[in-house]
């Protein structure tokens, strides 16, 4: 981890997740193939990635494809794996160069093997970087953490600790802000467990309009919020 915590541009926060939405709802708007949304969309990461290190925050996490993903027509996610491929090759350097590290959370080694070997030389080159990037993929929260219990239960008591040391997100800090874009407002699976205190943000922005100054925006309307945990001053 960096030494991100309570930066001034941060306000603390150490770890934001984002449920990147609105691809198709960006290309639908203005006659465009879905595939276009999706390609607008990679673009808006890879402006996101570029601030996350001036930044200085410790992690963001986006969910770039989910369980129930698959449901869509293979065509959309032939697109989508293809991308995927794109940006590793087009990017990595970049990760290496900017002191990005990556991790993968969700069901990512039953991917395609070629996407497999790629994830696995991309972890491997970027294991010296300071700020993480965590990209869900085929993540689900549910089977995400029947995977922890089922892990938590082999080693003896299921307990919310020995659930939680079983998480895909189990080395990354934990979440402080949770935001989604398009305007949608529930969580479709994603870090259920970790959601439970995060702070939430659910933004209009259609994804592929999304630039560092919305993720600027949240934070410092994060850093207005009293998280109480269930307590009281
Ligand atoms: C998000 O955009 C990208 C993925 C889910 C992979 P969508 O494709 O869900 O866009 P909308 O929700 O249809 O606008
Ligand atoms: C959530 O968006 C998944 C990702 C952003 C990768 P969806 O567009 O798949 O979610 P629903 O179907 O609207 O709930
Ligand atoms: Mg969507």
């Amino acid at each position: 981890m960096g030494e991100g915590s309570g930066t001034d541009q941060t306000h603390g926060a150490r770890h934001v997740a984002i449920i990147m939405d609105g691809n198709g709802r960006w290309a639908k708007k203005r006659g465009l193939p879905r595939a276009i949304g999706h390609q607008r969309g990679v673009e808006a990461v890879r402006r996101l990635v570029r601030a996350v290190e001036p930044m200085k925050l410790d992690c963001l996490t986006l969910y770039a494809f989910s369980s129930e993903n698959w449901k869509r027509p293979e065509d959309e996610v032939d697109d989508l794996m293809n991308l995927m491929r794109k940006f590793i090759k087009s990017d990595l350097a970049e990760f290496v160069a900017n002191n990005v590290k990556l991790r993968i959370i969700g069901d990512w080694q039953s991917l395609a093997p070629d996407i497999v070997g790629m994830l696995e030389d991309a972890l491997e080159q970027t294991s010296h970087g300071t700020q993480t990037l965590a990209v869900a993929l085929n993540y689900g929260g549910q089977s995400e953490i029947a995977r922890a219990a089922t892990k938590a239960a082999e080693r003896g008591q299921i307990t919310p600790e020995t659930i939680e040391a079983q998480l895909d997100t189990n080395d990354l800090p934990p979440l402080d802000l949770l935001i989604r874009t398009s305007g949608e407002v529930r969580l479709s699976n994603f870090l259920l467990w970790q959601a439970a205190y995060a702070e939430m943000m659910f933004v209009d922005t259609l994804w592929p309009d999304f630039k560092p100054e919305h993720l600027q925006a949240a934070l410092d309307d994060f850093a207005q919020r009293e998280r109480r945990y269930g307590g009281r001053k």
